[in-house]
């Protein structure tokens, strides 16, 4: 099977490993890619990911079996769909199912009328009710923009007053509706599940630190680490989150004529109350899938195939019993302003220790010289028989890593290791 997989991420680098291990890889391509990427894939270059006339004809003329797609902005924008029209199988949902990620009201109209345990909403077109609305039901409170925010779409806002600013910002940046819930309290967890219309296999779990800084604080970033599994969603919880969030989801997309084909990411809350969806993500997380891809034991390239050609009920997919957890280095400055191309020594002393894989994020070579090109630089992932040994073998290689324009999180994992 000849592959090309989008993106240019620590999660592309994790998937282009695992794919580049799996029997039936041909010709296997990434675009943009990455460094990393580049030693295990022949990168594709000039083709932006949003030309998708252009990358259609590119996959045909190399004779592309498999498209796997990375980012959620080619799904949002409907690559899929233009890559089916031509014939060509790809992992990750069309337009009418990305919409679980492009569109929040789409995503909360479709729990309400599914009874999908979620946090209550409501939305509005006019600041002004908005406003009334917050003011009756108080803070805590949660004020989202509808669309693709890059994750700067959310307000947690702690009072009222936060709220009517935020309500205000969203119009303000050109929103034509705000969508207002009810603030859930309890602990977040990621579950990912392939779904192939009514077909749902659970695919691990992860948890996150969003943080830029130890303890939790400092500004959010896109992720500056995760562990798998996340021992918080136990067996029972993830049981029941599948019944009553996940496989009711499949089936209503596929009622809907738009049936969900590609890896279905659910941010959870776990309350009291069990738990409730947060948000719906269309694609792998990003430091997620770098903890999921080093536990994952079967064939990706089979297991993705056969997502994208309708046969995930034939495929069994088996999991390590070992945990994994990641560390995200990042230049000094992220999330806010920062320098990129200084020198990272040490990747390949520390990739040779036990357990251990460096993922590459914003890199770039010259030569044999390794340097920073993005806020987001390497992801040291390591696996143990325990969360704990994990840990110390990413941090003993993240020690091994000489950048002094980077810096990481000391604290990953501490939600689960205490
Ligand atoms: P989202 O982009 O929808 O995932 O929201 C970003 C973050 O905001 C989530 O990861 C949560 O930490 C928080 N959040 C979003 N919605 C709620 C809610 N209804 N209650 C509590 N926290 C929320
Ligand atoms: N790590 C969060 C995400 O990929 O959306």
């Amino acid at each position: 099977m000849n592959v090309l997989l989008l993106g240019s991420g620590g999660r592309e680098h994790a998937l282009a490993w695992k794919l580049a291990q799996s029997p039936g890889m041909g010709r296997f391509y990434a675009l943009p890619g990455n460094p990393g990427i580049g030693d295990l894939a022949e990168l594709v270059e000039g083709i932006p990911l949003s030309a998708h006339d252009t990358l259609v004809r590119w996959c045909k003329d190399n004779a592309i079996d498999l498209v796997v797609v990375g980012p959620e902005a080619p799904l949002v924008a409907g690559l899929v769909d233009r890559l089916a029209e031509a014939g060509i199988a790809a992992f990750g949902p069309d337009a009418a199912a990305a919409r679980l990620e492009g569109s929040k009201l789409f995503t909360k109209e479709l729990c309400r009328a599914n009874g999908i345990p979620t946090a209550a909403f409501a939305r509005f077109t006019k600041p002004e009710a908005a406003w009334a609305y917050v003011t009756t039901e108080g803070a805590p409170i949660v004020i989202k923009a509808d669309g693709l925010m890059a994750g700067k779409g959310v307000v947690v806002a702690q009072t009222v007053e936060e709220a009517v600013a935020a309500i205000d910002q969203v119009f303000a940046g050109g929103g034509q509706e705000v969508l207002v819930e009810e603030f859930m309290e309890g602990e977040e967890a990621s579950l990912f599940c392939l779904v192939d219309g009514e077909t749902v296999v659970p695919f691990g779990s992860a948890q996150d630190h969003k943080r830029a800084f130890d303890g939790d604080l400092g500004p959010n970033t896109g992720g500056m680490g995760a562990y798998s599994p996340a021992p918080i969603l136990t067996p029972e919880l993830e049981r029941q989150a599948i019944e009553e969030i996940v496989i009711p989801t499949a089936k209503a997309m596929v009622a809907a004529g738009t049936p969900y084909r590609g890896v279905l990411y659910a941010g959870l809350m776990l309350t009291s109350a069990g738990p409730k969806l947060v948000e719906y993500n269309c694609r792998f997380g990003d430091p997620e899938c770098q903890v999921l891809m080093p536990r994952f034991k079967g064939n990706l390239l089979e297991t993705l195939a056969a997502v994208a050609h309708g046969r995930l009920a034939e495929v069994s997919v088996s999991w390590s019993d070992e945990a994994a957890i990641t560390v995200a280095y990042a230049s000094r400055g992220y999330p806010g302003a920062h320098q990129t191309g200084s020198e990272i020594r040490g990747v390949e002393a520390a990739a040779a220790l036990e357990g251990v894989l460096v993922f590459q994020a914003g890199t770039k070579k010259i030569g044999a010289r390794l340097l920073s090109n993005g806020g987001r630089v390497l992801n040291v992932t390591a696996v143990g028989a325990t969360l704990k040994e994990a840990r110390d073998r990413a941090y003993a290689a993240a020690a091994l890593i000489d950048w002094p324009d980077g810096f990481y999180r000391h604290d990953i994992g501490w939600r689960a290791l205490g």
